[in-house]
């Protein structure tokens, strides 16, 4: 049906798009791929027509869509647990247009040979847009820079050795150089490896409880610090990943005080669970950098609310139940997210609009700064990159239903209330959850007319 309809008419949705102070109930009209009207009444006079699907979406949110900054899609290498395709189909069912994929590969992404097969597979997937984050050095072994100028140039948006961090001082004094010299920041794993040796979970007190060894944060502060002097000495761009504890936060907004080019993450499992989520065991539960504790969750979502965290990102992990059904030591550390982030995230920080806004821009138009991409946008003239949202629709991700190939999230089966209807990236419509939802009727004449929430 999808394939015919060339004209979309949102009739009395609820437009927010933080960037344009825009937070209206209001009519938002698609025409071939392009955004052409947003305002009170805009459709007021669009006649039914047998190409148009007219969607009476009161009670449902239209958001710029969602740009993730950091997910592992798998491919090449291990699509036993996702490949391209499956991870933007993924994407697509969680909102997102944009999709960073990290070089933890097989082999890694340190060529422009495997940064232009990424590209060539995500164009055929049709799904979200996918741009290549490419290893800071050879082989993700911290040793040898890549080759920066080709992987630039062959599309990759930014540099990480995600998974690993870069350990030497001089090798990451050189990366934030180099890759400065293309416009890319450099995103750090920060973690330093000396202090995180057979690490299982946090160290704390309930790591002492359950006789699980500790990632300090510590380990996660010392390469911060570290790294922010550099990058203020070198004067580039740098990006701390999935930041986790409230040590590393403080650094981080001291020096973008100092106006240091500095902007960091936070993924939705850190902004939600503690430790304490450990104590059965669960392996779905573990992840790098661990589960902190409820201080840290707690500066996590005021850093998130006041700016210091710039972007939410899903850090999406998928492994298969050969790495997860095992002993926690065994365990792969990861969760997937691209499917559930939204679902997650606003019922925490949507119950006021000052909040709601924040995580739309951290969802959105910051990320995409970030990774130098225009921001996903409601403005008439913009390429339609949207995501309808439907804030009181009640589910349950199941075995059954989700895109991605891997089920490592402990929401599994977890009531969720919020979820993605629709998206659309790059002007097409990528993720369609109304067709055939209750409340889809024709009108007749071959216009579809979908009903939203009274
Ligand atoms: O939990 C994680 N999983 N953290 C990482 O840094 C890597 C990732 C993965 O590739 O599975």
């Amino acid at each position: 049906m999808t394939g015919q309809v060339s004209l979309w008419v949102l009739r009395d949705v609820r437009a927010m798009d933080p960037a344009r102070g825009l937070d209206q109930s209001c009519d938002v009209v698609i025409d071939h791929g392009l955004i052409v009207r947003v305002g009170v009444g805009a459709a007021r006079d669009v006649a039914a027509a047998p190409n148009a699907r007219i969607i009476n979406a009161q009670g449902l949110w239209l958001l710029p869509a969602f740009v993730d900054l950091h997910a592992h899609l798998r491919e090449p290498g291990h699509e036993y647990k996702e490949d391209i395709a499956s991870g933007l189909a993924a994407a697509a069912a969680g909102g997102y247009a944009h999709v960073c994929a990290m070089p933890n590969t097989s082999p890694v992404n340190d060529t422009r040979a495997v940064t232009e097969m990424m590209r060539r597979r995500a164009q055929e997937a049709g799904a979200a847009a996918l741009h290549p984050i490419a290893a800071i050095t050879r082989g993700l072994r911290g040793e040898h820079l890549t080759e920066m100028a080709e992987l630039r140039e062959a599309g990759a948006v930014a540099v990480s050795d995600d998974g690993h961090c870069v350990q030497s001082s001089a090798v990451m004094r050189r990366a934030l150089e180099y890759a400065s010299n293309f416009g890319m920041p450099v995103m750090q794993h920060a973690e330093a490896h000396e202090l995180t040796v057979g690490a299982e979970m946090h160290e704390g007190a309930v790591s002492a409880r359950l006789g699980l060894r500790g990632w300090p944060r510590v380990a996660e502060d010392i390469i911060v610090g570290r790294d922010l002097l550099l990058a203020e000495y070198v004067g580039a761009r740098y990006h701390v990943l999935h930041v986790s504890t409230r040590g590393a936060l403080q650094l981080i907004r001291q020096a973008k005080d100092r106006g240091v080019q500095v902007s960091c993450e936070a993924t939705p499992h850190h902004l939600l669970l503690t430790d304490e989520a450990l104590v059965g065991y669960d392996t779905s539960c573990r992840v790098n950098p661990p589960l902190r504790e409820s201080a840290d969750m707690l500066a996590l979502r005021e850093a998130l609310l006041d700016g210091t965290v710039d972007a939410v990102a899903t850090d999406h992990a998928p492994h298969s139940s050969l790495e997860k059904d095992c002993e926690f030591s065994q365990a792969a550390p990861g969760v997937i997210g691209l499917e559930l982030t939204a679902a997650l995230l606003v019922p925490v920080f949507g119950a006021q609009a000052a909040g709601l806004h924040r995580l739309i821009d951290a969802l959105s138009t910051r990320p995409a700064k970030i990774i130098g991409i225009a921001p996903p946008a409601i403005a008439e003239g913009s390429i339609a990159e949207l995501t309808l949202f439907d804030p009181n629709e009640r589910w349950r991700p199941a075995e059954t239903g989700l895109r991605s190939k891997s089920r490592n999230t402990p929401f599994l089966n977890a009531e969720l209330k919020g979820r993605v209807r629709m998206t659309w990236a790059q002007g097409r419509l990528v993720h369609d959850a109304l067709a055939g939802s209750a409340g889809v009727g024709g009108s007749g004449d071959g216009t579809a007319v979908v009903g939203g929430r009274a």
